[in-house]
């Protein structure tokens, strides 16, 4: 762990003190989104030290032509860069022809300062010039919630020790460039840049696919709260517009510049309309101004904290972590439009390409679905549905017909981006993901007509692939699925992975159960998707019936656990414990095939089967595999403690459970990994809310139940998390003696715990006794 350089705070993230070692963390922790368009937060002014600039507009990327060094039939032609799109934070100030530039000058005082609870990023230093005078700046910055194409900037800064003249320059910047290009080239091309007093507008274009991006600046500028008058020199040049305004200021007087920002992409507008669109945005937020524009949207944001907050009573620095996981996952993503998704670093860093992962299905969607309207959960879902389409002719590039679906790996728009052989063709268990978060979806909400309307189209796809991509093996009188990545990429090319097999049989006899369904409830729309899909009842359901019935699932008898894959038991076995300290992390101190041998395990594998089908285990099975893998198990992917936290919870392994719980909770706050300058791992966030909700909360859906297990941490008084369950929005509170559940809505609702059920009624609540 990197030595902790931000204060522990319950709503806020605080850095005190200027380091330029710690800038490019901070621009990473420090972002802001608001599902729409999100940036990292690079500073308004010019900044001539280490910065990764970073400004996205969600769905809008680049295809890269794909770079690899041996290429393999069925590689995707590009890789899916998510854009730096343009600068619209701009504004340069200069004292005597010098440029305020915290990397020359003279810095003390400083503050960076993000406020969860009501999405606002702020910064306060004062900054001495070469020849001794002093400015003192105030800034805050915000994108809007309420109105998601729209963001907006009060700098201000006070002479300390001078009067005289102060030049500001607010500009719009679309000559932007992506550090990860492929091939070092510059993605965006001018289309058009119009500049006038106070105001300005640039429009870019992509290289490919023609996604445009418009973005319009208004300004003003105030002393204290009096408009002064401007006499702006205006400047254009190919992809940048600027306004240079001369203020003549006096000593320890306040002045704002007010900058707001409209941004539009052809993905909502038509081209023509697009420049205009985002002038209009930036005119009606200066109309409005900067503190009506602030108050809706922190109003949003408390909105949100109404149905989401955790409260960890008796541990600050989890507290903060928690709300500072929470808010990113909302900065992230919001759940208004099915185009977009969950990147696993969301708008925080160019990383992992901003596309979508099994990441969402496996670990965002639990998120979601208990901390929002159902409508988002439901977005991401037909999110995929429309990707099937896609998802089928990636199957048929390798093979596959008659409508089997392969969904890929990484994806902006539903075609494969990733290129590496065992991962692309292998890493097949992301089509298990994309079946069982439906499933997932279901037993959550019981929205059945989803099923009929998107679902078992969806369904049967990833059945069919699963049912050729299987053969019959007469040696061992068993189906077989050879040549697979597990959820751990410390193995590749494996036979019978446990998990990939157990999600293979899974899909298909859940979607034998889905169609039992439309064809009792909905036969008639049931009927037309069979016409839609040419699907052959009986034959393809005999079929999944033999393959769920002979599928190879390896056991070893004398442990009595499930083996990763065939052969697993001929590894040299040894706990992660007899690694040297020096050795770790092993992927960055080992050869690959060094790894690929061991015994060591990235991530959950087996285990995260296990957690899927939690209700399908018994304890004594969890805990005896957690006894064998779990020693095995280096963490690292940020995705791998989460899933341990909830089993050592299940298993009664508390202490397990928070020594784990630790590795995720301030992953990026603590830059565990030391990586947190590229970017957020947003994706393992909502992680770490599986583990405190799933976890310790023991909250889990058990044959379409919900049901509470908790298990707290010694070392917390209580935890209180919120869920909205079936049209209800509970409070669940947790003490090492109590449960309570608490119903703060007009909806009737039911729980288990223990052997009982509990109903809630609207407004009411229940207060249990643990039993030991
Ligand atoms: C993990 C994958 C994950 C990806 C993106 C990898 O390191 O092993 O499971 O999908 O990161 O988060």
């Amino acid at each position: 762990m990197e030595k902790r350089y931000l204060e522990i705070d319950e709503w806020k993230i605080v850095e005190e003190g200027w380091d330029p070692a710690n800038h490019m963390k901070s621009e990473s922790i420090f972002s802001i989104g608001n599902g729409r368009m999100g940036q990292r937060a690079n500073f308004e002014e010019t900044y001539s030290g280490n910065t990764l600039q970073g400004s996205y507009v969600a769905g809008v990327y680049y295809p890269d032509k794909t770079k690899v060094g041996w290429w393999k039939n069925g590689y995707p032609e590009y890789f899916a860069k998510v854009l730096n799109s343009v600068n619209w934070i701009g504004i340069n100030i200069s004292v005597d022809g010098e440029q305020l530039d915290l990397n020359a000058c003279a810095v003390s005082n400083f503050r960076r300062e993000l406020d969860m609870q009501h999405g606002l990023l702020s910064r306060s230093f004062d900054v001495k010039f070469t020849n001794g005078k002093t400015l003192r700046i105030d800034s805050k910055r915000f994108l809007s919630l309420v109105r998601d194409e729209v963001g907006a900037i009060a700098y201000s800064f006070t002479p300390v020790n001078f009067e005289g003249a102060v030049v500001v320059t607010p500009y719009l910047d679309f000559d932007v460039e992506n550090h990860d290009a492929n091939w070092e080239e510059k993605f965006w091309d001018s289309v058009e840049e119009r500049v006038a007093a106070q105001k300005g507008t640039v429009t870019a274009k992509t290289k490919k696919l023609d996604f445009q991006v418009s973005a319009a600046m208004r300004f003003e500028v105030a002393e204290g709260d009096q408009h002064i008058t401007l006499y702006p020199n205006t400047d254009q040049r190919e992809k940048f517009v600027s306004n240079t305004v001369e203020l003549r200021v006096e000593q320890g007087k306040t002045y704002t510049i007010y900058k707001y920002a409209g941004i539009t992409s052809s993905m909502n507008y038509k081209t023509k309309d697009l420049a205009l669109a985002a002038d209009t945005l930036a005119s009606e937020a200066m109309r409005d101004g900067f503190d009506a524009l602030y108050e809706e949207h922190a109003n949003a944001w408390l909105e949100k904290w109404s149905t989401s907050d955790i409260i960890i009573d008796g541990d600050p620095a989890a507290q903060q972590a928690i709300r500072f996981n929470i808010f990113h996952l909302f900065q992230t993503f919001t759940g208004v439009d099915p185009r977009l998704n969950i990147g696993p670093k969301g708008f925080t860093g160019e990383k992992y390409g901003g596309s979508t992962y099994w990441d969402t299905e496996a670990y965002c969607l639990p998120f979601y679905l208990s901390t929002t309207d159902q409508s988002v959960a439901r977005n991401l879902l037909i999110y995929r549905y429309n990707h099937l389409q896609k998802a089928i002719e990636n199957a048929e590039k390798l093979g596959f017909t008659n409508g089997a679906a392969l969904y890929p790996m990484v994806t902006m728009n539903g075609e494969e981006c990733h290129n590496e052989w065992e991962i692309t063709f292998e890493e097949i268990h992301r089509n298990g993901a994309i079946a069982y978060g439906i499933f997932n979806y279901v037993r959550h909400t019981l929205d059945r007509d989803y099923l009929h309307e998107y679902g078992f189209e969806v369904l049967l796809a990833i059945s069919r692939f699963w049912a050729q991509r299987v053969n019959w093996s007469e040696a061992r009188g068993k189906y077989v699925m050879l040549g697979v990545t597990g959820p751990n990429e410390y193995e590749n090319n494996v036979n019978n992975n446990f998990y990939t097999n157990k999600m293979a049989t899974w899909t298909m006899a859940y979607t034998l159960e889905v169609i039992d369904e439309l064809k009792e409830n909905h036969p008639d729309a049931y009927a037309k998707l069979v016409e839609k899909t040419h699907f052959d009842e009986e034959t393809e359901t005999k079929e999944w019936h033999e393959i769920i019935a002979n599928i190879a699932i390896p056991f070893d008898d004398k442990q009595q656990v499930y083996l990763q894959q065939d052969g697993f038991l001929d590894k040299d076995l040894r706990p992660a414990s007899s690694l040297a300290v020096e050795e770790r992390p092993i992927n960055q101190h080992w050869s690959w095939d060094r790894i690929l041998r061991s015994c060591f395990i990235k991530q959950a594998d087996v285990l995260q089967g296990l957690y899927f089908f939690e209700h399908q285990y018994d304890k004594a099975t969890i805990r005896r595999n957690f006894d064998f893998y779990e020693p095995m198990t280096v963490h690292e992917s940020s995705l791998s403690p989460c899933v341990h936290v909830i089993l050592a919870s299940r298993i009664g392994y508390g202490e397990k459970a928070y020594e784990l719980y630790l590795r995720t909770a301030r992953l990026d706050l603590d830059d565990y990994n030391r990586e947190v300058h590229e970017g957020l791992h947003i994706t393992s966030m909502a992680g770490t809310w599986m583990s405190v909700v799933q976890g310790f909360g023991g909250m889990k859906i058990i044959k379409e139940k919900l049901v509470f297990e908790p298990l707290l941490p010694e070392g917390w008084k209580a935890l209180h998390f919120m869920l909205r369950w079936r049209g209800a929005v509970l409070k669940v509170n947790v003490t090492h003696s109590t449960l309570k559940v608490e119903n703060v809505s007009d909806v009737e609702a039911e729980f288990h715990y223990g052997p009982h059920v509990h109903r809630v009624a609207a407004n009411g609540e229940i207060k249990l006794e643990l039993t030991k």
